[in-house]
């Protein structure tokens, strides 16, 4: 009996590839390579499922151009706001993604971020480099404690929780802003307003999805509530920061430093980055270990299997 035909845009970690080896007809993107609509279409003739990242853009055009035989769009992420999901309802495609398996992981890339920012280590891994560095001095790229420091996470969900434990660990108050109180919150302090909780947070960080609500959301008028100094993770979606706002702050000492994963138009980045000392960059490695990306992996098969077999998805999102 011919296998089911699965396009993936991406190359995966080994053990998803073996395992889609053994069951499916499977083909991979030659080169990690940015799909469009058309050579996502291309990629995809044939196929009865695709395997597609944060990067590939599934919007409508995308969606309209695939091949009739594709019956399932699985997301390798969580997040899923690269996909239209009413021109997938159009088409009477499933749309699935691998919620809980990269939580630790992202909310470690995180902890990273907050303290590579506030410990300027970007800055220190390039004097050492340079071979500048002279021994000890007392006043040698002084960082910001975050003990007893206030921090402010915005979309309490399972990343933003597990980030909050971290940051516990590292003796922080936390404060949160959701639509509503989260269950998963422990200890940390509800507050009802934005506004309120950019006021009080001497560092920030960005965990709610990007949906045409919160796109945009940390723009120059917010980034004018925190505390002068404040420090700014993102590890969520680039297009939730404006990012010539942020750099104007960065610049001004508004925002003291920034530690950034995830970016407007991945791979392409605001290049006025590049020229401030005060922000640690990251290329979206949030779920990057082995780990977490073959759990990913295995979640995207899982959902294509059931949807081969004419079983509900596990984690369907359409
Ligand atoms: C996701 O799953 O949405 C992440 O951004 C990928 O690391």
């Amino acid at each position: 009996m011919p296998k089911f035909k699965v396009a993936v845009t991406r190359r995966l970690p080994p053990a998803c590839e073996e395992r889609l080896a053994a069951t499916y007809d499977t083909r991979f993107g030659a080169d990690d390579a940015v799909f469009d609509a058309s050579t996502l279409a291309q990629h995809a003739d044939g196929a009865d499922a695709v395997i597609v990242t944060p990067a590939d853009a599934c919007n409508a055009a995308a969606i309209a151009a695939l091949p009739a035989s594709v019956r399932v769009i699985s997301c390798f992420s969580v997040g899923f706001e690269h996909v239209d999901l009413d021109a997938a309802k159009r088409r009477k495609l499933r749309v699935t993604n691998t919620p809980d398996v990269l939580t630790e992981a992202t909310a470690d890339i995180a902890l990273l971020l907050l303290l590579g920012a506030s410990r300027r280590a970007t800055e220190g891994d390039q004097l050492m480099r340079d071979g500048k560095w002279i021994g000890l001095r007392p006043t040698l790229l002084l960082g910001t404690q975050v003990t007893g420091k206030r921090l402010g996470i915005v979309g309490m969900g399972r990343i933003g929780a597990a980030f909050a434990d971290r940051a516990r660990a590292c003796g922080m108050k936390v404060l949160y802003h959701n639509r509503r109180p989260s269950r998963d919150a422990g200890d940390a302090t509800y507050v009802a307003s934005l506004d309120e909780l950019l006021a009080q947070s001497d560092v920030l960080s960005l965990h709610c999805p990007l949906t045409p609500d919160t796109k945009g959301l940390l723009d120059a008028a917010r980034l004018a509530r925190l505390p002068k100094g404040a420090i700014v993770i993102n590890t969520a979606r680039g297009p939730l920061i404006d990012d010539d706002a942020l750099i104007a702050a960065l610049k001004s000492g508004q925002i003291g430093a920034a530690g950034l994963d995830v970016f407007a138009n991945e791979p392409q980045f605001h290049p006025g980055y590049l020229d401030l000392p005060n922000v640690m960059l990251l290329p979206h490695l949030g779920s990057a270990t082995l780990e977490t990306r073959t759990a990913m992996g295995m979640l995207a098969i899982d959902n294509i299997d059931a949807v081969m077999a004419g079983r509900e998805p596990p984690h369907a999102v359409v």
